[in-house]
């Protein structure tokens, strides 16, 4: 067995709107628990960013099965890694409004990632993005305690 981290970033559709969010929070929150999958959902400035954790051919059937849905386009494959350890294990999807609480820590964080305080993951290298995730989780986890 192999376990894979994917990262892609997308855009999504213009007039996506919160419930769609929640329809598809519910949807891989289900759906990953029962395929072992976990990960990160970052959505910004019209922007995803996606961090899949998995055994290797679930996870790729997942993320083609997440290409061709018409809530976003463009779907960009910035990292695909096997792992040792999971980064976001107690997740079976962390969706992160990052609109939601632009703080400081936050922009700076994007910053120390991307060289940029706009969320843009579409331009981001795949070590950049799963730094910037890393840090997100380790953030929201802080927040939760
Ligand atoms: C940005 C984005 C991220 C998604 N992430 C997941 C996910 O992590 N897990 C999942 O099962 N579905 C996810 N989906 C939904 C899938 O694309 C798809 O709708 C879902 O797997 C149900 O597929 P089905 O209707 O063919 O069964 C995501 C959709 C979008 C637009």
């Amino acid at each position: 067995m192999h376990t894979i981290r994917l990262i892609y970033a997308s855009d999504a559709r213009d007039d996506l709107r919160y419930r769609d969010f929640i329809m598809i929070m519910d949807t891989a929150a289900e759906t990953n628990r029962d395929r072992a999958i976990t990960g990160m959902l970052c959505y910004g400035g019209g922007q995803f960013l996606q961090a899949l954790e998995g055994e290797r051919l679930v996870v790729n059937a997942l993320y083609h099965q997440i290409a061709k849905d018409p809530r976003h386009a463009n779907c960009q494959l910035l990292s695909v890694e096997e792992i040792s350890t999971r980064d976001f294990a107690e997740w079976s999807m962390k969706i992160v409004d990052w609109n939601d609480a632009v703080t400081a820590a936050r922009q700076t964080m994007l910053l120390r990632h991307s060289g940029s305080r706009q969320f843009d993951p579409a331009h981001m290298s795949g070590q950049q993005a799963a730094g910037f995730l890393r840090d997100l989780a380790a953030m929201e986890r802080l927040l939760t305690e």
